[in-house]
């Protein structure tokens, strides 16, 4: 059941150049927010920015009701969510689309390929990862350290690997040439920009790995009524919001190509 919440900004961090975190505190009691599944945030304030924004959620905590946005500034909107500060009030309506799978064995071998904002909804995954008895290997990609919005909390769950396209952290290249990518996996499931999605779908095919991907479309409704978000799929035109944002790469072989 979707809900439309003023939340309220319980916390704000700053991760390097680009991104920075909100901690959203709901007034009562918090709906179940799967891993994969994002909100939608209202821009108050900004008179350009008529559309909410679709934001991955970074991290649940449903004892205390909070959530977590992890937020990279590229335009007007992020640029205004930015400003808000600790105590102000955030409409949210959520949880919205079809999150990650997670019918996964106990001891599976599961590799997580985050870059940019796609790292975001990682963090709630592997925790639920985690909570299955599966410790997954956590792959991050950026073009430099500083792009790089991850923290040390990936670490009670995950096996965290870094690749920079500098060399400036990690591995120096991408994360398709990093040497964890290359060892057998029985999952892979990946957010971030559509050229790495396309390359790591595109071996798991190619290796008959399952693979999840988790698509950041331009979106404006975010449930499925605009059809501005709409992707020509194996099976048909489909919404990314709705039917999505998470879909099984062998679905997408036709819209990418391989
Ligand atoms: C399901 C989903 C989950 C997302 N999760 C996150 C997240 O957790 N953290 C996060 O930082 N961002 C996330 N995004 C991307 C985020 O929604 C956009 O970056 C944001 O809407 C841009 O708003 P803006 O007003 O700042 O930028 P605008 O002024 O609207 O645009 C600025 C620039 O950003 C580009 N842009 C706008 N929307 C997107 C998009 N969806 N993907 C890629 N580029 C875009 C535009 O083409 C333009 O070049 C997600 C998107 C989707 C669809
Ligand atoms: S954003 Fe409106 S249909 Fe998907």
């Amino acid at each position: 059941m979707k809900e439309i919440t003023d939340f309220i900004i319980e916390a704000r961090e700053q991760r390097g150049d680009q991104y920075f975190t909100l901690t959203l505190k709901h007034p009562s009691a918090m709906q179940e927010i799967l891993p994969g599944q994002f909100v939608e945030v209202l821009v108050e304030g900004c008179r350009e920015v008529m559309l909410r924004r679709p934001i991955s959620v970074h991290d649940v905590d449903p004892e205390r009701g909070t959530l977590k946005l992890l937020i990279q500034v590229v335009g007007r909107g992020t640029r205004r969510l930015s400003s808000l500060k600790v105590g102000e009030r955030l409409n949210v309506v959520y949880p919205l689309g079809h999150g990650f799978s997670l019918d996964v064995a106990q001891g599976s071998r599961v590799l997580l390929v985050g870059g940019g904002a796609g790292v975001a909804p990682l963090l709630h995954l592997s925790k639920a990862l985690s909570a299955k008895g599966v410790s997954p290997t956590v792959l991050i990609g950026g073009r430099t350290s500083s792009l790089i919005p991850v923290s040390a909390e990936f670490e009670p769950y995950a096996n965290l690997q870094i690749a920079t396209d500098d060399g400036s952290l990690g591995h120096h290249g991408l994360v398709t040439e990093h040497p964890c990518f290359a060892e057998p996996f029985d999952r892979i499931y990946t957010c971030g920009p559509t050229p790495m999605m396309k390359a790591v779908a595109q071996a798991a095919t190619q290796r008959g790995v399952w693979c999840e991907v988790s698509l950041e479309n331009m979106m404006a409704c975010g449930v499925g009524a605009c059809l501005c978000c709409v992707v020509d799929t194996d099976q048909g035109h489909l919404c990314v919001c709705k039917e999505g944002p998470v879909f099984n790469a062998t679905r997408l072989k036709k819209l990418w190509n391989f």
